[in-house]
């Protein structure tokens, strides 16, 4: 393993571009389209919206015979954290005799195509989702191939032809050369394996931990990205003015929109103990770089409600990308995931050097974007309890539009039915305070109550006492205020009824 310092190594159809000199807010669109000349990907939005700039982003995999791609959404992605990664764009598709891609060649036969601006980053969520075919042996139903466009816009074609393109590409594929399909790596494998990253940290001759950047300007601005946890906590203590990476879809939104330039960038995707999940009878453990699209899958069948809220979170290339740490770190006052977590009694997992200590996360705001993390301290992971017998789990997200929208508000409560009445009822929002919050008068109505008994006038009463009412641009105070109380109606009469059936 070799290690450059002021140089991005990553592998590119075959050979190994080898970045150098370059800014760490460099954005992989920008590097791509400017110093590569590989202009098919697109930039629309330049904020993770409109999916024109999708390319797929690939590490190897676990037995390092082939690598896992992931859509991403080019835009926001800092190129300093494609190190040690393989990357394909819309021209990585096209084979060397000039055969196109299935999704290529059907996308043309079913004019999927129209001014083009939004073609690129379109082929390129389903070059990713139709890999998933082969194995499965029949096609993508029209549902999951929605859900695969939900971070894509075209506003002049139209999806139907591009869904048919999507069907027919399948059905071809699968009739003929089913490896059609496969996005090809197999030049990429040796070449990732050359550039593999550092997996242990490195020590100095006193045997202090001491982390490489990957990128370090003569002003001493450097991006690091550590291999393990340890080098983590060390760097922040020493570098308490960090700003930690993750997924990036908040910080390429400030780095893009804001022209952020943090001095000192740690990103957190090379470290393994951050992207494991561990799982006990009551609880999972999710660590700081598991990203949303893992929780959503780890979380279906428990939570079919929690994982819809997610599966409308962001698209796919965000919900790649993105993790639950950086949505609870981040505390806009209407992240999706925290009212699920409070609901379902979540604790943070902090850290600060070789130091640990849990905090709930109804516990974790202070104000607005404010939290009680202390300088050199992270999250370090999720402890997500699994529900008790008798426990149901409820949430419900309201937005304009159904994908790829922010939440007017978005309502999640966990309780029980003992003798018929609501019990352990924990009831928890964001958009109606400066962070999301549980609600604990709402939370006083409902306890004890037996669904019939709850009344709208109780829960309207409460919603008045705890918050305050104030206008916002996605919705009006009285339209959340309305939801947010006609949700909780909702649960408890879905509870009675059930209760009823059963
Ligand atoms: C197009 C688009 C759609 C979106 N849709 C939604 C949506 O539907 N719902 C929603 O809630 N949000 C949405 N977001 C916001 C964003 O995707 C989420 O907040 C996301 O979970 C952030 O995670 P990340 O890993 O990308 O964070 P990053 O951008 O990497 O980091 C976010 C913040 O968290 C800090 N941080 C990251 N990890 C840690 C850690 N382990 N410890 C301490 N601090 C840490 C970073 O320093 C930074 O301040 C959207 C964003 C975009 C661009
Ligand atoms: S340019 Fe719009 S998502 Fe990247
Ligand atoms: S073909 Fe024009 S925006 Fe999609």
């Amino acid at each position: 393993m070799t290690q450059v310092t002021n140089t991005v190594r990553f592998v590119l159809d075959g050979r190994i571009v080898e970045a150098q000199g370059k800014r760490r807010t460099t954005t992989v669109l920008d590097y791509l389209r400017e110093e590569l000349h590989r202009t098919g990907t697109k930039e629309g939005c330049a904020e993770g919206d409109c999916g024109a700039c999708v390319v797929l982003v690939g590490e190897l995999n676990a037995a390092g015979t082939g690598v896992d791609y992931l859509p991403v959404n080019a835009c926001i992605q800092l190129l300093p954290s494609l190190d040690g990664k393989s990357v394909k764009t819309i021209e990585s598709l096209k084979k060397a005799d000039g055969t196109l891609h299935p999704v290529q060649d059907a996308m043309v036969k079913c004019h999927g195509s129209q001014c083009g601006f939004c073609t690129p980053g379109i082929v390129m969520s389903l070059a990713h989702v139709v890999q998933v075919v082969p194995g499965r042996g029949q096609g993508l139903s029209r549902g999951e191939i929605s859900d695969a466009l939900s971070g894509n816009l075209c506003r002049c074609t139209g999806y139907q032809p591009i869904i048919q393109a999507t069907q027919q590409a399948c059905s071809t594929a699968l009739a003929t050369d089913p490896s059609s399909l496969a996005i090809d790596s197999s030049a990429d494998v040796p070449l990732l394996k050359e550039i593999k990253r550092a997996t242990h940290p490195t020590y100095s001759l006193d045997g202090e931990i001491v982390v490489q950047p990957v990128v370090r300007t003569k002003k001493g601005s450097e991006f690091v990205s550590p291999a393990t946890l340890a080098e983590v906590a060390q760097y922040l203590v020493q570098n308490p003015g960090t700003t930690l990476l993750a997924g990036s879809s908040e910080i390429g939104l400030q780095v893009n929109k804001q022209f952020a330039r943090p001095g000192h960038i740690c990103y957190l995707g090379n470290v393994a103990e951050l992207k494991a999940v561990t799982e006990t009878s009551k609880a999972w453990r999710i660590g700081a770089m598991v990203s949303l699209e893992t929780v959503l899958a780890l979380v279906k069948d428990t939570f079919p409600d929690f994982a819809e809220v997610l599966r409308r979170f962001g698209s796919p290339p965000i919900r790649a990308t993105a993790t639950l740490a950086g949505n609870i770190a981040n505390g806009s006052p209407i992240g999706d995931s925290m009212p699920c977590l409070m609901a379902l009694g979540a604790t943070l997992v902090l850290r600060r050097g070789d130091k640990q200590r849990t905090v709930a996360l109804d516990k974790f705001y202070t104000g607005q974007k404010q939290t009680v993390l202390q300088a050199g301290e992270f999250i370090e992971a999720i402890e997500l309890p699994k529900l008790a017998a008798g426990q149901t789990f409820r949430a419900h997200k309201v937005s304009k539009r159904f994908e790829q929208d922010i939440s007017a508000t978005c309502c999640a409560m966990s309780f029980s039915l003992v003798g018929g009445k609501l019990k352990n009822v924990k009831l928890a929002y964001n958009g109606l305070a400066p962070s999301p919050c549980r609600a604990p008068k709402l939370e006083a109505v409902l306890e004890g109550k037996a669904p019939a008994d709850v009344t709208a006038d109780a829960l309207d009463g409460a919603i008045a006492a705890s918050f305050t009412a104030r206008d916002g641009l996605r919705a009006t105070w009285a339209y959340r205020s309305l939801v947010a109380r006609n949700l909780v109606l909702e649960f408890v009469e879905d509870a009675a009824e059930s209760s009823v059936a059963a």
